[in-house]
């Protein structure tokens, strides 16, 4: 398990200094990430990455993001919209589809399934689009992605995490790995860091998918590949806001580590409940911990919480660093997991597209024809992208799961105000 984690250096101060050589916004240690989830994303420009390029014109190719603007899950989703506009502007400023301008088509998910079946159903039937990024939440998948498969319209999964996600049909691939590949990368950090994390105590959403599928992982990690006792284990509802009984019993248990899985707003919520009350060991957060849009909710509470990475903003690839760039000049700090993950989508839908027009014109294509095709396109590809080299596993009786070969751990860092702070990735 000690090798699973990825050794990475983050040369921030590097990174810093070359990027204000080149003129361009250092990113910022925080100043601007504890924006408001509403904040809506500026449409990219291109720049030096896309010179030597012609724009894409024409007739644009409809591709459906339905993703949380609203509730507590647009503490994920809004940096999903983000992100899927960023790719938006990059990939047209690049020639789009041989030339064809892909055109987003962003609906509103919501926090719940009924919102996800709503956004899948307007993107298929109103507008038609070729194929859906989202939902944002395992537990959305499960009761929108249905829909899709019956009617042909390939998904491609940014964050969704849970076990059983492209078993759901063949139209479902995802490239968020799954909590069981992720996740347990935090506890060998947590031993790093600790090496006499004897007891473990660990909590989870109870009415939340992922949090479900990922506590099972992270209980069988400390009990079966760490050998190590596993404490109380405290539930609770996405919902919920206090979290008194379950920070004391946390307390009450006298853990070395806690290891918590839920979304960014009970999940902050708990960590600063679960501080106030005096716990002093190690957290781990799960993959609802995944944006920087905790930091307004645990505030200086989140300093130090350990959260495992399918993505790091230091990977030495040409498509990591124009993406990187792009982010950057944008929100004025490095991208997170949550919306790597979502530019790679739109990558994937953009490279399978071209691939798929090359073999057989997409204009000529009825809509139904094109959007099997493209699944076909996108589970049989390969991509260069910011999360590495991946492709995808066709599943017998499913879609695809993804292949990805790096990841890595990172801790939250909170900046003395309390209420910005940095990821940092860890050795
Ligand atoms: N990883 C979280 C999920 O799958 C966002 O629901």
């Amino acid at each position: 398990m000690r090798d699973v984690v990825v050794r990475v250096v983050v040369l921030f101060a590097t990174l810093t200094m070359l990027l204000t050589a080149c003129g361009q916004a250092a990113p910022s240690t925080g100043g601007s990430q504890s924006a408001s989830p509403t904040a809506a994303a500026t449409t990219a420009a291109p720049t030096a990455a896309t010179a030597g390029t012609t724009a894409a014109t024409g007739d644009p190719i409809l591709i459906g993001v339905a993703v949380a603007q609203t509730s507590n899950v647009a503490l994920l989703g809004q940096d999903q919209a983000d992100a899927a506009k960023i790719a938006e502007a990059y990939f047209n400023a690049q020639g789009g589809v041989n030339g064809r301008p892909i055109k987003l088509v962003i609906q509103d998910a919501a926090g719940d399934e009924q919102g996800a079946i709503n956004a899948f159903n307007t993107l298929i039937n109103t507008s038609k689009v070729v194929g859906i990024v989202g939902p944002t939440l395992s537990q959305q998948a499960f009761a929108a992605d249905k829909i899709a498969n019956q009617a042909g319209v390939p998904v491609l999964a940014p964050s969704n995490t849970a076990k059983g996600i492209p078993e759901i049909g063949s139209y479902v691939t995802r490239v968020s790995a799954p909590v069981a590949k992720v996740a347990p990368n935090a506890i060998q950090a947590a031993l790093n860091i600790n090496p006499n994390i004897k007891k473990v105590s660990v909590g989870y959403a109870q009415d939340d998918a992922f949090s479900k599928s990922e506590t099972g992982t992270f209980q069988r990690a400390v009990t079966d590949t760490f050998k190590l006792t596993l404490g109380t284990v405290q539930t609770w509802s996405t919902k919920d806001t206090d979290f008194t009984t379950q920070a004391t019993a946390f307390l009450n248990d006298q853990p070395d580590l806690v290891i918590i899985s839920g979304l960014a707003a009970d999940g902050g919520n708990l960590v600063r409940q679960l501080r106030d009350l005096g716990y002093k060991g190690l957290i781990v957060g799960g993959n609802g911990f995944n944006t920087s849009h905790i930091y307004s909710v645990c505030k200086e509470a989140c300093n130090g919480i350990l959260v495992a990475q399918a993505y790091s903003p230091a990977l030495d690839t040409p498509i990591n660093k124009a993406w990187s760039e792009q982010y950057k000049r944008q929100k004025n700090m490095e991208p997170g997991q949550i919306p790597a993950q979502t530019f790679t989508c739109v990558q994937i839908m953009v490279e399978a597209l071209t691939a798929l027009d090359k073999q057989n014109p997409l204009a000529g294509m009825d809509l139904a024809a094109l959007r099997t095709a493209l699944n076909s396109q996108i589970q049989g590809g390969t991509y260069q992208t910011p999360l590495g080299e991946i492709s995808f596993t066709k599943l017998e009786n499913g879609g695809g799961d993804i292949n990805q070969k790096q990841f890595y751990v990172a801790q939250i860092k909170m900046n003395p105000d309390g209420a910005t702070g940095t990821f940092e990735f860890i050795k």
